[in-house]
């Protein structure tokens, strides 16, 4: 069995409001359209009080802030692929 990978993203309000809400969207299809569903555990997370630092992602513990939708690709190809 390859690799697997874990991602957390924050999900709760501040994160969500300030562009998880599309990142999460843009994430599913990356990993759709790479036929890497499979490989991929993907968690949504509540509020980790560091909403200051958000929007932010986790990719197997290593976390990535202030991201939005123009980040997510080049994150997940470097991360990933
Ligand atoms: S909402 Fe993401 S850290 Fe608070």
């Amino acid at each position: 069995m390859g690799q697997s990978y874990n991602i957390e993203i924050c999900l709760g309000s501040s994160c969500f409001s300030r562009g998880n809400r599309e990142v999460v969207q843009v994430l599913r299809e990356y990993l759709r359209k790479n036929h890497l569903d499979d490989k991929v555990v993907l968690r949504g997370a509540r509020c980790m009080d560091r909403c200051s630092e958000g929007p932010f992602i986790i990719i197997n513990g290593k976390t990535f802030t202030s991201i939005g939708v123009q980040d997510i690709e080049k994150i997940l190809e470097k991360e990933l692929l």
